[in-house]
């Protein structure tokens, strides 16, 4: 692939249907909980893209056979006790933190020592928020400074936990939940909110597990040591890959767009909400409960008139993979913007707050920050004609997308660095953007 894309013109005006690829987060779910159920699972829909062919490979290492269907894929899990590590064992996760994350969490009673490692992007993010609760489990996990490597040898005896989340992670809670799947006895979990495939798979699965939201927080028991059969999922379209061309279609001129089957559960759906304080008019039809998420055909338009929005926090963990393209609504919108509590987004890929911030400020918009709160001041007129060149990004996917995103509806000339980043969560982006009229690869 080449090393950048080059963009020199606004989208032309589209109307186009389009299904978007499976939600990166329940696709990672479902190959891990494939892998712990006894007998085939098959999984439909599932994303191709670096994260889940990183979790593949590594279940495989673990011991786990997957085949590659016509159009599923074929897991065959042995069971919560069926992984089995040979002496110096390695996983490599690559970019991601969700298999990096919840992967540990299952390797809570491995009986040899795993060592743990990924890109360069992931070896900058913390992993003592996870090594720590696990720990209490009684596995041993080591970090290094708080960092990739991590080394985990398992325990042969677990003690369930009583466990209290305060980031808003689900990385950190789900984490905790399939270690109480090995773990005999009661966990409890009192997390912050946050998006809640795992609780809604446990369910489907049948994993004894209670949930209930109070204030904010999820209050969470899993039954542990309760073994589960085989099952098949399809899964349904990603809310935040989708979210990139929700955005494009708003700031195109006289466009519209259907997005098919999207995933709009409820703890993912922050958006939708934010977009139309904002004034967007994002319309939802077809709405179906599948395995408890909430699916739904969304249709979108090109909107003048953009409003600026007092984000309230709580949609934060309900958007926290959105905001970089929030913020080019923003940077459109008339009036001031403001954002608050976002210190989450610099744990992401790349230190996302930092780097928005100073994008927004070379295409002119004004950025007033204050820790981890920001204002932004819109131009409903923002049109460009310089030349940009987007860079030294830790090569995040979001970064990438957003940055193509914004040179489509602002103009001016963008010479955008590392193009193979969108293979991390969403390979058919440059496919898609295809299909609404522009070649770009
Ligand atoms: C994810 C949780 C979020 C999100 C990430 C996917 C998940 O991270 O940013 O892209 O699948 O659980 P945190 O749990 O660290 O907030």
């Amino acid at each position: 692939m080449k090393k950048f894309v080059t963009i020199k013109n606004k989208l032309k005006k589209f109307k186009k249907e389009i299904y978007i690829s499976g939600d990166k987060s329940i696709s990672i779910r479902c190959v891990l909980l494939a892998s712990q159920a006894i007998g085939i699972s098959k999984i439909y829909n599932l994303l191709e893209s670096e994260d889940i062919f990183n979790t593949l490979k590594s279940v495989k290492k673990l011991g786990i056979k997957v085949k590659k269907k016509k159009n599923y894929y074929e897991i065959s899990g042995l069971g919560l006790n069926g992984y089995r590590a040979r002496k110096g064992l390695t996983l490599n996760a690559g970019n991601s933190g969700t298999f990096a994350r919840l992967i540990l969490g299952l390797l809570v009673n491995i009986n040899e020592e795993v060592k743990l490692i990924g890109d360069k992007s992931l070896s900058k993010r913390n992993f003592s928020r996870i090594t720590e609760p696990l720990k209490l489990f009684g596995t041993r996990a080591t970090t290094f400074k708080n960092k990739l490597p991590v080394k985990i040898r398992g325990a042969e005896y677990l003690r369930p936990i009583d466990y209290h989340e305060k980031i808003g992670s689900a990385q950190c809670k789900s984490a905790v939940m399939l270690a109480a799947l090995k773990t005999p006895g009661i966990t409890k979990i009192k997390a912050k909110r946050s998006r809640n495939h795992t609780e809604l798979l446990f369910k489907s699965l049948g994993i004894p597990i209670k949930t209930e939201i109070k204030n904010n927080y999820d209050y969470i028991e899993v039954r542990g040591l309760h073994n589960f059969k085989g099952f098949s999922y399809k899964i349904p379209g990603d809310i935040s890959s989708c979210s990139f061309f929700l955005v494009l279609t708003i700031l195109s001129d006289d466009s519209e767009l259907i997005i098919r089957n999207v995933n709009i559960n409820f703890t993912r759906n922050g958006i939708i909400k934010i977009l139309n304080l904002m004034n967007a008019n994002i319309l939802i039809s077809n709405k179906k409960k599948y395995k408890g998420e909430l699916i739904a055909d969304l249709k979108i338009k090109s909107r003048k008139n953009l409003k600026s929005i007092n984000c309230p926090a709580k949609y934060n963990t309900t958007a926290i993979d959105e905001f970089l393209v929030i913020f080019l609504i923003a940077a459109k919108a008339k009036g001031t913007s403001t954002f608050k509590n976002l210190e989450e987004l610099n744990q992401k890929e790349s230190p996302r707050l930092d780097i928005a911030i100073k994008f927004l400020k070379e295409i002119g918009i004004k950025v007033r920050r204050n820790k981890n709160d920001i204002k932004i001041v819109g131009n409903p007129n923002l049109n460009l004609n310089g030349k940009y060149i987007i860079n030294n990004f830790r090569k995040d996917h979001r970064v990438f997308m957003m940055s193509c995103i914004a040179a489509f509806s602002f103009g001016g000339y963008w010479k955008i660095y590392n193009p193979e980043s969108v293979n991390t969560s969403f390979p058919n982006f440059f496919k898609t953007v295809d299909q609404l009229g522009k070649k770009l690869i």
